[in-house]
């Protein structure tokens, strides 16, 4: 039977759970998973630590049952995520990884490890660090050290006891035997199957708030030609601050985060195109060796969690002067597609932004595609992010640069674009007119930097001095010169 379009279904571990809006006062649409499970009587595990995407003790996973029968797993953040966002989804807690075996619980290998390696030291980080490493051993069989870390770094732990735990994620994920499902999963799919297809549009209104989530982009597009001041939510990382940090009631949403038309990517000879709502994740598996200096970016963007979540979509959205996407994007001469109705256009992402936090949209229009050009032969490009911690930290500065020399080792192109100079990204026009032209050699690039030291008016704030801005900018270039 067709459910009507306020009600929601999930798998909450491994009982179907319906929730009706309509009838629902304790929960309303931007109610977050976070605050939902910690309503719920026996799913304490999860934790609220800083309602930012910050801590990591909101880790849940979250599962998709795919066509073919598998099941792919995602380590997210609980405190940014909207109910309606896990439609169709399986939410799975630390209440759920053990198994019954007659009258027996087994705790799940992740659980068992955590426990032998004397990983678990505090009740506050201990079940989000468990559900980041259940997400691990679903993913990875014998993972390096790199992976381990990069899946642990979402998780602050102020008692310093990453080394049990990191000891706990290698012996879990060694030689893990069966890749059949498992007898939860086989439970889970069995749910799924009889439910059929869940791909349905979500309209809810509820204590005044208007909540849609259109199964279609065609929808979408007419939602927000209906809605023009509606806030259209991808990923929500941005999106949901607003809520759980600033206490501002959203009216009226539009979550696109389940359009697959904005999920898709593809290639030619030229270009790469990306679906807008690709999380950073996906994002960085597809550019691999292909955009290097954007996979590199995306290495130090937030966290695994996070970057779950986080859109380049939703990284354009923002039109942040310390979005780490865009310098790369500028740097690379990508364009942005945006689509309104029958509609498409097409724009530089140079001109697209045009200021803090300002994008060239209409309000009918939606980010549809990003299409970013392929490595030209003889063309160099790296980034840079220079932030107070390496990992999990927002830029203090960020440089994307683009090279070209010819035989005489003279610049016949360069484009210099920095992240947290300005009040958006922006390239250092006077410090390329000066560059171009001329030898690409120590004594040119340290003349350059004098004047790039004084192109720029950046702001002082938690994340640098405009004194600290200037010279960690002058002193890219210098490195970008070593690298070369
Ligand atoms: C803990 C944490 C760490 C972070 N670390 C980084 C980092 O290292 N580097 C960095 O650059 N950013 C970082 N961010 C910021 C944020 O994650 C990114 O900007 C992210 O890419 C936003 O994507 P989203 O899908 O979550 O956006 P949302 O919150 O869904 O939306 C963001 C904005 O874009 C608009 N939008 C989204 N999709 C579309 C679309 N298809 N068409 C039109 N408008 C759209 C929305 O209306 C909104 O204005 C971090 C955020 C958090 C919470
Ligand atoms: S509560 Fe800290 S990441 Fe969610
Ligand atoms: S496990 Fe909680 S502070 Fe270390």
């Amino acid at each position: 039977m067709k459910q009507p379009q306020h009600i929601i279904q999930f798998l909450l571990n491994d009982n179907l759970i319906e929730i009706d809006f309509s009838k629902s006062v304790e929960y309303k649409p931007t109610t977050t998973v976070l605050n939902y499970l910690r309503s719920l009587p026996g799913h304490k595990g999860v934790k609220e630590g800083c309602a930012e995407g910050d801590c990591g003790a909101c880790t849940v996973v979250l599962a998709e049952y795919n066509q073919n029968g598998s099941f792919t797993y995602k380590a997210v953040t609980s405190c940014l995520l909207f109910l309606p966002m896990i439609h169709g989804k399986q939410l799975i807690t630390v209440e759920g990884l053990a198994e019954k075996n007659g009258d027996q619980w087994e705790l799940h290998p992740v659980q068992k490890e955590i426990i032998q390696s004397f990983g678990s030291q505090c009740g506050y980080c201990t079940p989000g660090i468990v559900m980041s490493l259940f997400a691990l051993y679903k993913n990875h069989d014998n993972p390096s050290k790199t992976i381990i870390n990069d899946a642990l770094t979402g998780n602050l732990c102020r008692c310093t006891g990453y080394r049990p735990i990191i000891e706990a994620a290698e012996k879990a994920c060694a030689n893990i035997k069966s890749h059949q499902l498992t007898v939860k999963e086989k439970k889970a799919e069995n749910i799924f199957k009889a439910l059929g297809s869940l791909e349905k549009s979500i309209a809810i209104e509820s204590q005044g708030q208007k909540y849609f989530r259109p199964a279609t982009l065609h929808n979408a597009l007419s939602l927000i030609k209906q809605y023009p001041k509606a806030h259209i939510v991808t990923g929500g990382s941005d999106i949901a601050i607003k809520q759980t940090k600033k206490q501002e009631f959203l009216e009226e949403i539009i979550d696109i985060s389940g359009l697959r038309e904005l999920k898709g990517h593809s290639e030619d000879q030229a270009n790469i195109y990306l679906g807008a709502g690709l999380s950073m994740e996906e994002v960085k598996t597809i550019v691999d060796n292909k955009i290097p200096e954007l996979h590199h970016i995306l290495s130090y963007f937030g966290s695994l969690q996070i970057r779950n979540i986080a859109t380049i979509g939703g990284n354009l959205g923002t039109a942040s002067p310390i979005s780490d996407t865009l310098p790369v994007l500028i740097a690379r001469k990508a364009k942005v597609i945006l689509k309104s109705g029958d509609k498409e256009r097409t724009q530089s992402i140079d001109s697209f932004i045009k200021g803090y936090r300002k994008t060239n949209i209409n309000p009918d229009e939606l980010i549809y595609r990003i299409v970013i050009p392929k490595t030209m032969k003889g063309v160099i490009f790296k980034s840079y992010k220079l932030s107070k911690r390496k990992e999990l930290d927002i830029s203090s500065v960020s440089g994307a640069f683009r090279l070209q020399l010819d035989n005489e080792k003279k610049i016949t192109d360069i484009a210099l674009v920095f992240g947290g100079m300005a009040e958006m990204p922006k390239k250092a026009v006077q410090t390329e007119m000066f560059l171009m032209k001329k030898k690409f050699e120590r004594e040119t690039i340290e003349t350059a930097m004098k004047i790039l030291y004084d192109e720029f008016m950046p702001i002082t704030d938690a994340r640098a001095s405009d004194v600290g801005r200037r010279l960690m900018a002058r002193n890219l270039l210098m490195k970008f010169y070593n690298d070369v």
